[in-house]
């Protein structure tokens, strides 16, 4: 089922073309994350004068915000060459090894998925995160020797949905720590008309801002929503994407007036009438959802407590009045027990 959502922000193959033609590769071409291209530019300016790599950094947030795009900027501010790799790729520790080795000086290393490494690669990278060396024990028992081999300086670039997923000794070796945000409607609308311009797409104002609006704050939603609006616009005749065949189109794909679709609607209704409103702990949620507790944390989660539908307490997820109202069930304030 998975696979047939419009809406769901994991990246799928063709995307993953369309992404590199619209991708900006300059600080200045991307729109939105206001507060870490400052912050970023401070640090990146200060490496570059003190003549140092720039210190590992951890980008975290919901899929399709950007996070790779982030990464690819600040290699090129740098003037670094970047690699790219991803944690369930690296499979042993010599993987790593060779990976971090023969790089020019202050390479940025890109590690997405960082949180899926496993321990014995993990712990390749801890000695090379702060001392920029390898360690190795050659041979065993009393005859075994510890010895160490030099790579060149390098930063990491991590990327994971959620900081918590990584272990603390990994956590704590990144000194720049930045949490991507969801996009506001009028930064979205900026990215749909940035990429409809370079993909030659015509569209007409309130049809961007109608796609910018149903994106749940994610680049990659409404660039994908882009491209589907205009195969029906194209398919109806149309030179330029107009209002009336962006509503009929996002109707036609279950994407309600928010951006919602029916896994949203499930889970919300999970909450509303299983367990009257909550609290109901995630796991619980997941089993009678028919959803990951993973993926209700990292994709759905984030842009329903964002639209303050879904509240996260002590106890539980809770859903709260807007929810109701956008499902038009009935709310009283006395239902709910948190
Ligand atoms: N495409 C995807 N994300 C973008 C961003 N943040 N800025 C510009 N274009 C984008």
């Amino acid at each position: 089922m998975e696979d047939f959502r419009f809406i769901k922000s994991l990246k799928n193959e063709s995307e993953t073309e369309l992404e590199a033609t619209i991708r900006p590769q300059k600080m200045s071409d991307y729109i939105g994350q206001e507060k870490i291209k400052a912050n970023l530019k401070v640090y990146i300016e200060a490496a570059k004068l003190r003549g140092e790599p720039l210190d590992h950094v951890l980008l975290y947030g919901p899929p399709g915000l950007g996070k790779t795009t982030m990464a690819g900027i600040i290699a090129q501010e740098m003037g670094s060459s970047m690699r790219v790799t991803s944690g369930p790729v690296i499979e042993r520790a010599g993987d790593l090894a060779a990976i971090l080795s023969n790089n020019p000086d202050k390479s940025v290393i890109f590690i997405d998925e960082i949180h899926r490494l496993n321990r014995a690669t993990e712990e390749i990278l801890y000695p090379a995160m702060e001392d920029f060396a390898l360690d190795f024990v050659n041979g065993k028992g009393p005859a075994a020797r510890n010895f160490r081999l030099k790579v060149p300086r390098f930063t990491l670039i991590g990327a994971t949905t959620r900081a918590g997923m990584l272990t603390g000794p990994l956590r704590d070796r990144f000194g720049i720590i930045l949490r991507l945000e969801l996009y506001t409607p009028e930064e979205l609308n900026l990215i749909v008309n940035r990429s409809a311009d370079i993909l030659k797409i015509d569209i007409d104002k309130d049809a961007g801002y109608e796609i910018a609006r149903r994106s749940r704050g994610t680049p990659r939603i409404a660039n994908r929503l882009l491209k589907r609006v205009s195969d029906f616009a194209v398919v109806d005749g149309l030179k330029k994407i107009n209002i009336d065949v962006t509503k009929k189109a996002l109707a036609l794909m279950d994407i309600d007036e928010l951006g919602l679709d029916f896994t949203d609607e499930r889970i919300l209704e999970t909450i509303i009438d299983k367990f009257n409103g909550g609290p109901v702990g995630l796991e619980t949620l997941a089993t009678a959802s028919g959803e990951e507790s993973n993926t209700i944390e990292d994709v759905y989660e984030p842009y329903l407590i964002q639209l303050g539908f879904i509240a996260r307490t002590p106890r539980g997820r809770v859903c709260l009045e807007g929810a109701y109202k956008h499902l038009n069930k009935p709310y009283y304030k006395e239902m709910q027990l948190f």
